[in-house]
């Protein structure tokens, strides 16, 4: 099989290292790909991820069997559509069901329809109507004010009294700091308990669960700092027990899936729910994604051990088996080793040094995020605000922890940033 993986991330990088693995796949390519992922797969450096006509071109000249679309911004944008077109089987949801993460009002009401827990909520146009409804006589905070479009993650305020709230609101409706994805806002109550993400592969009409994980947004130790695209990500997250995840499943993930089909919207792809698991172990939906998570896929990709090419492949087709057995690793860890000042001003280009040092390990995977090559040809050198990831399994958390760290302690490049901390919490548990 010809698979075309579409993106150059960390995200991208674990799931060209899966796909590779897989004896149904006869080439690989990636568009555009990056200098890592170029080990693996042939890249397509001039059609970006966002350039739609490039990508359909490509899988077109290449004969191409499967797409897998890594990023939600190509599919929001209709890629998936595009692919299936012309006739070509595609791992992603049409730009209709991207939705569920494209629109956080689509989000919210959709829930709202099919009983979902989440959090309470209402919908804003107007500025003056969201100011009033903050300063309606039951107090409406802490709450959480989001742009309603994709912000690449950041367009989230976290808002402890009214007068955040305000600011919140002018940032997005006034001062458009999100552009037209803040012309439309949600307000919703602030959930407490603890976060945590489920993944699910579906055609649309079967589902097979993947497995929990558990990402770090905060910049720095101790989840202070602003949040980033993620810091870490461990799996599986123990607040996710068999009984949690059963309520999961029972309470969002089938409903999810069959409550987009019985709209028109046929859901193909993976279904990426982040979650509020509260004290009592009850799940609600904090969000909907409509791709993989960077970097929760890393070390979910290195717990995994049956065959993702024949998973994706069989969801794109609509053939998906549910009874489809994967085998899962106990444990597996990813720390990202990030450029000094991210997520704000960071520099690139500088030379990471030691990662032949790490030699040959069966338990770690360094996964690139933002390197290219160094001018001379040899090695890596930095070239965004997330470098690498590097991911190590384990018999557990806490060792899949350490093999991480430890490798970290050999790679370095200049004014390198990351957590200490990563996984801590679990391993506490
Ligand atoms: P989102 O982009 O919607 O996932 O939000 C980013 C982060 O903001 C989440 O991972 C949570 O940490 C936090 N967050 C968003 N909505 C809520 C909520 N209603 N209650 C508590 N935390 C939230
Ligand atoms: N790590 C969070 C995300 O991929 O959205």
């Amino acid at each position: 099989m010809k698979v075309l993986v579409v993106g150059s991330g960390g995200r991208e990088h674990a799931l060209v290292w899966k796909l590779a693995q897989s004896d149904q796949l006869t080439e690989l390519h990636a568009a555009p790909g990056s200098a890592a992922i170029g080990e693996l797969a042939e890249c397509h450096p001039e059609s970006k991820a966002g350039d739609l006509d490039a990508i359909v071109e490509l899988a077109q000249k290449k004969l191409i069997d499967l797409v897998v679309v890594g990023p939600e911004d190509p599919l929001a944008a209709g890629l998936a559509d595009r692919l299936r077109e012309v006739g070509i089987a595609t791992f992603g949801p049409s730009a209709a069901a991207a939705q569920l993460e494209g629109s956080k009002a689509f989000a919210k009401n959709f829930m709202n329809r099919h009983g979902i827990p989440t959090a309470a909520y209402a919908v804003f146009e107007q500025s003056a109507a969201a100011h009033t409804y903050i300063d309606a006589v039951e107090s409406r905070c802490p709450c959480v004010v989001k742009a309603d479009g994709l912000a690449a993650g950041k367009g989230v305020a976290m808002c402890e009294d009214a007068a955040a709230a305000h600011a919140a609101i002018d940032e997005m409706m006034s001062a458009r700091r999100f552009g037209d994805a803040g012309d439309r806002i949600v307000i919703e109550q602030w959930l407490r308990g603890e976060e945590a993400s489920y993944y699910a592969i579906t055609d649309g009409e079967q589902i097979v669960t993947l497995a929990a994980a558990q990402d770090h947004k905060r910049a720095l130790d101790g989840d202070e700092g602003e949040n980033t695209g993620g810091m870490g990500a461990y799996s599986p997250a123990p607040v996710v027990t068999d009984e949690v995840e059963n309520k999961i499943l029972e309470r969002v993930v089938h409903p999810t899936i069959h409550g987009m089909a019985k709209e028109g919207h046929r859901y193909q792809g993976v279904l990426f729910v982040g979650l509020m698991i509260d004290a009592e172990g009850d799940p609600y939906v904090i969000e909907f994604n409509v791709r993989f998570g960077d970097p929760e896929t890393q070390p979910l990709l290195v717990r995994m051990q049956g065959d993702l090419l024949s998973l994706l492949d069989t969801a794109a087709r609509g053939t998906l088996d549910p009874a489809t057995e994967i085998g899962w690793g106990e444990a597996a860890v990813c720390v990202v080793l990030a450029s000094g000042g991210y997520p704000r001003d960071y520099k690139i280009g500088r030379r990471i040094s030691g990662l032949d040092a790490i030699g040959e390990d069966d338990s770690l995977v360094v996964f690139h995020a933002g390197t290219r090559r160094c001018a001379s040809g040899e090695g890596f050198e930095s070239a965004g605000g997330r470098v690498l990831g590097i991911t190590a399994r384990g018999r557990g958390v806490a060792e899949a922890r350490d093999r991480a760290y430890a490798a970290i302690d050999k790679i370095s490049f200049d004014e390198m940033q990351f957590r200490r901390d990563i996984a801590s919490r679990a391993i506490e548990r």
